[in-house]
């Protein structure tokens, strides 16, 4: 069913049930956008439907990003409803750390087609519409694509290709579409989940002060990052990866 959408511009959030999705939605909400809540978890989406319903037009859309044609649906859906995209957040992940002795195939293939997979589909079938308006993409890698913990092949694997999939998109997509990708340290997510797993932040006041900036990070660090991203202001801005971790892979750590 179309909706009048009153010329705003319209933006999908994968995975933006939750966490810095979440935050990312409500931010863009606020700035007088349209969202499309591209998500997997059904519960978590609907919350954000209405916990939003008052800031402006959100839409949940069931999505897995794995699936092409769950994919080229949750376009033909968003294009038919507003007819027009203007942004998309890959921001859909997931995580598997365990040694590498004990991850299975399986889960490596699934963290790879969430992460890396999904972002390909979704720029793939979004490109066409993005094209038409000028629009942008935002990309989530993480600070695990220039250094790791032990135990994380999969997912630092994943977001380092998401890192070199954003510069060749730019390259490929541009002058029309801008692509750029956000790699966030920590950032606490703990009060943005859906309600069965919300809780406040737990942090230490050490785990805080180790950061250069004294503090660990929030989904609304990344969601002002997004909003100048997608901004005219950006506009000599593509195929650029920013660290947003509160300074902590500039920090030296020898014992
Ligand atoms: N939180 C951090 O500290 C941090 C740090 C670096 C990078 N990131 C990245 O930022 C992004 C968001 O992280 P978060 O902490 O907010 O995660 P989160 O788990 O709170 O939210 C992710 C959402 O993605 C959804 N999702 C998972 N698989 C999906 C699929 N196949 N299709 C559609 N939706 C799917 C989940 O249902 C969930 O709601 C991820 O890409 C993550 O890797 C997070």
């Amino acid at each position: 069913m179309a909706i009048d959408n009153d010329g705003k511009k319209v933006a999908i959030i994968t995975g933006g049930g939750q966490g810095i999705g979440k935050a990312v939605a409500q931010r863009l909400l606020s700035a007088g956008m349209t969202v499309v809540i591209a998500e997997i978890d059904e519960e978590a989406a609907r919350e954000v439907e209405s916990e939003y319903a008052d800031l402006g037009t959100v839409l949940y859309v069931p999505a897995d990003v794995t699936d092409e044609a769950s994919v080229k649906a949750l376009m033909e859906t968003t294009i038919n409803t507003f007819g027009r995209l203007d942004v998309l957040m890959n921001n859909a992940g997931i995580a598997a750390n365990r040694p590498i002795a004990n991850l299975s195939i399986e889960e490596w293939n699934r963290v790879i087609a969430t992460n890396l997979t999904g972002t390909f589909l979704c720029s793939k079938h979004a490109a066409p519409h993005l094209a038409r308006r000028n629009g942008s993409i935002i990309n989530m890698a993480s600070t695990r694509t220039l250094m790791s913990e032990p135990d994380t092949e999969a997912y630092s694997a994943s977001k380092g290709g998401i890192a070199a999939l954003t510069h060749s998109l730019a390259i490929s997509l541009g002058p029309k579409v801008r692509v750029n990708c956000i790699s966030p340290g920590w950032i606490e997510v703990s009060p943005w989940k859906k309600k069965q797993f919300r809780k406040m932040p737990g942090i230490t006041e050490a785990e805080g002060r180790q950061h250069p900036v004294g503090r660990v990070g929030t989904p609304e660090d990344i969601a002002s990052l997004v909003c100048y991203l997608i901004s005219p202001e950006a506009g000599f801005i593509t195929g650029a990866n920013f660290v947003v971790d509160g300074g902590m892979t500039r920090k030296m750590i020898y014992t």
